[in-house]
């Protein structure tokens, strides 16, 4: 049966792919959007993950339209890359405020609905560098290992009512968020990589895809990484 889907900053990017692949196995998708307009064949919700009215109202659209979020990707992420003793407070806050409040804040709200359907599916998009860390990235990782530790305690919270809470956590791949990065960055990246190449949106949205699927059922708490071997052992 098709479930109500919703996967943050799903205008583009990696959660664009996600959305897609939910919508091409016959869900119902809703992405959020903050500006301009929502891609053709979701239902386009605009909220800034940072706003918790938004978030409400959003999902009170949803609920509406899609009924109860059964599938949560928790997937709006940013970046404000600099060295720790140039990182100011506010690269600090609007990092850790999106990726990790932000995600905070749609699950709590997704977990209401998904409690009184006694199932549902939280998906978190992590990173690699939340386990690994990384030169310049002293906020980004803290954002993206933290989701790990909220996604086990939510995993423990929400398990005996058939919820489930994963982490997908991918390594480098190819969008907006890497397009900035300086050529050296990213050849010095690739040389890590095992397989020896950077990583598609899609191949990120069919493992979240299969996480969030029937056959995943006895699955939770787990960080699933898609990420060319870099990360192995972490
Ligand atoms: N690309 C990679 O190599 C990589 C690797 C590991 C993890 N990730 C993670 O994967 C996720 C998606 O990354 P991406 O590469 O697809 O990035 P992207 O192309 O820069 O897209 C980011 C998405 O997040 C949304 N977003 C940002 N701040 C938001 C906010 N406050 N409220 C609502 N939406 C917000 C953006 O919406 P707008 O269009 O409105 O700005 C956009 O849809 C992020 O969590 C990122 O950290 C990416």
């Amino acid at each position: 049966m098709a479930r109500s889907v919703l996967v943050t900053g799903g205008n583009r990017g990696i959660g664009y792919s996600i959305a897609t692949a939910f919508a091409a196995a016959g869900d119902k998708v809703a992405v959020t959007y903050r500006s301009g307009e929502p891609p053709e064949g979701f239902l386009g919700v605009k909220c800034d993950v940072t706003d918790t009215e938004q978030v409400a109202a959003a999902f009170d659209k949803i609920e509406a339209e899609h009924g109860p979020v059964e599938v949560l990707v928790a997937n709006a992420g940013i970046t404000r890359d600099t060295l720790l003793l140039r990182m100011s407070d506010d690269d600090w806050d609007a990092v850790i405020q999106t990726n990790l409040t932000g995600s905070f804040r749609v699950a709590k709200r997704a977990a209401k609905g998904m409690l009184r359907m006694r199932k549902g599916r939280i998906v978190f998009i992590s990173s690699v560098v939340g386990m690994l860390g990384s030169p310049g990235q002293v906020n980004y990782a803290a954002s993206k290992s933290g989701l790990i530790g909220m996604a086990r305690s939510m995993a423990r919270e929400l398990g005996s009512r058939g919820i489930t809470a994963n982490v997908v956590a991918p390594g480098f791949v190819e969008t907006d968020m890497t397009a900035v990065l300086p050529e050296e960055t990213q050849k010095q990246y690739l040389s890590q990589i095992p397989l020896g190449r950077f990583g598609l949106t899609e191949e990120i949205a069919n493992a979240v895809k299969w996480i969030a699927s029937e056959e995943a059922g006895y699955i939770t708490g787990a960080v699933i990484p898609v990420d060319g071997g870099i990360g192995m052992g972490n």
